[in-house]
């Protein structure tokens, strides 16, 4: 039973960058929406996520309304470094592709869609709870939530998107017997951090080293996100400032004399990450964007570029379902999305295992020799950088 009734075109589970872009490009093609979350604005807002957007997400944010703040607040970049045997060498995209990235965290993508929607007049309902999907296999799904207030609403839309991350609850609602679930685990974590020291290089730093990979990235003129590889059962009690610093300064040593700024360690958390896609991306009238269908490590910074491009397919698929009544063309969706998250899979998987300190065991010694040889072929033939200067900053649009 619920106290109220709303009736919408779409609506979308889950409030992240993912369901908030989706409401907006709708709002835009003139199509209503209602976004829930169980999950506070606040609670979204203080979880650190990665931070690389693609041009042209960057150019969607800006074109599309949402905000230019990112061309204000944003650092443009130009190209990355990959860092092995204690020495940097600078990947050039702007060169080699004639594109660039943006470094831009999520949590601020977030917050211009939240600003974005609230501006608009969009309904977006945070910290709800009980949320349900129903009926979703007839012509009108049904969301049904309770409010913050405590009011037990039911949504009528045409069609549903699980926008809800990557613990979806959307996903599971395809039948067990009709889905596929891809995925592997990795035996290793990330170790995240903020620290509040001055900028320690103009562009990212994707370590490989005797102590494990890292990565130098910033936020602002005085915070700084730096990671280094951890154990997933890792206890971040047992690291104090001086232990961490050590061992990034061990992952970051080499013969230049590169060192890290140090200073006051202000936030820190173990990031257990994986593979994993669900296939199919549509059951019945529900479609299913960005991590609810499919998770990538965060080494290629692929993970919200992936969700981004899922929004754009269905913004242009979903409101000609509308129109034409005719659930069959969102089958469209999934094979247009699905070849880019393969591609992303697989650069995401070949960064990582190419990066990180493979577990121990018999080929300990010749995978690290192999991985060094790797990394040779992508830095020193132009064929190399330009592979990972592609894959890094997206693949040219069209889909
Ligand atoms: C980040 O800035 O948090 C970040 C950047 C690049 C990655 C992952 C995370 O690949």
């Amino acid at each position: 039973m619920s106290d109220t009734v709303l009736t919408t075109q779409v609506a979308i589970v889950g409030g992240g960058p993912a369901g908030l872009l989706a409401a907006h490009l709708l709002d835009r093609a003139g199509i209503a929406s209602v976004v829930v979350d169980l999950r506070t604005r606040t609670e979204i807002e203080t979880t650190h996520r990665a931070g690389i957007l693609e041009a042209n997400a960057a150019r969607l944010l800006v074109d599309s309304g949402v905000s230019d703040r990112i061309l204000r607040d944003g650092h443009e970049h130009e190209g990355t470094y990959l860092r092995f045997g204690g020495r940097s060498h600078r990947i050039d995209f702007k060169e080699l592709v004639g594109e660039s990235v943006w470094l831009y965290p999520q949590t601020d993508v977030f917050i211009d869609l939240a600003d974005a929607r609230a501006r608009d007049g969009g309904d977006v309902r945070f910290g709800v709870r009980d949320v349900e999907v129903l009926d979703i296999d007839t012509q009108q799904p049904r969301v049904l939530f309770t409010d913050v207030d405590g009011t037990r609403v039911e949504v009528r839309s045409a069609f549903v998107i699980g926008a809800d991350g990557s613990r979806s609850m959307c996903r599971n609602i395809v039948p067990e017997e009709r889905r596929t679930r891809h995925g592997r685990e990795y035996p290793f974590a990330w170790f995240g951090l903020l620290v509040q020291t001055p900028m320690n290089a103009p562009e990212l730093i994707y370590a490989h080293s005797d102590a494990g990979f890292a990565l130098v990235s910033q936020r602002t003129e005085t915070v700084q996100r730096l990671y280094f590889q951890c154990s997933p059962t890792e206890n971040v009690d047992d690291w104090d400032d001086a232990r961490i610093w050590e061992r990034l300064q061990a992952c970051l040593a080499g013969h230049d004399g590169f060192r890290l700024h140090e200073g006051p360690v202000i936030q820190k958390s173990v990031l257990p990450f994986r593979s994993f896609v669900q296939e199919p991306m549509r059951w019945g009238r529900l479609v299913l964007a960005g991590d609810a269908a499919h998770t990538v490590p965060p080494t290629g910074a692929r993970g919200l570029n992936l969700a981004i491009h899922d929004v754009t397919i269905l913004a242009d698929v979903l409101p000609r379902a509308l129109a034409a009544r005719d659930d069959s063309v969102l089958d469209e969706y999934a094979q247009r999305a699905l070849q880019r998250v393969w591609r992303a899979q697989n650069f995401s998987y070949w960064m990582t295992q190419m990066l990180h300190l493979p577990p121990g065991g018999e080929s300990f010694a010749f995978d690290r020799r192999r991985q060094l040889g790797e990394l040779e072929n992508v830095v020193s033939t132009r064929a190399g950088r330009t592979h990972l200067a592609e894959q890094y900053t997206g693949w040219p649009s069209g889909d």
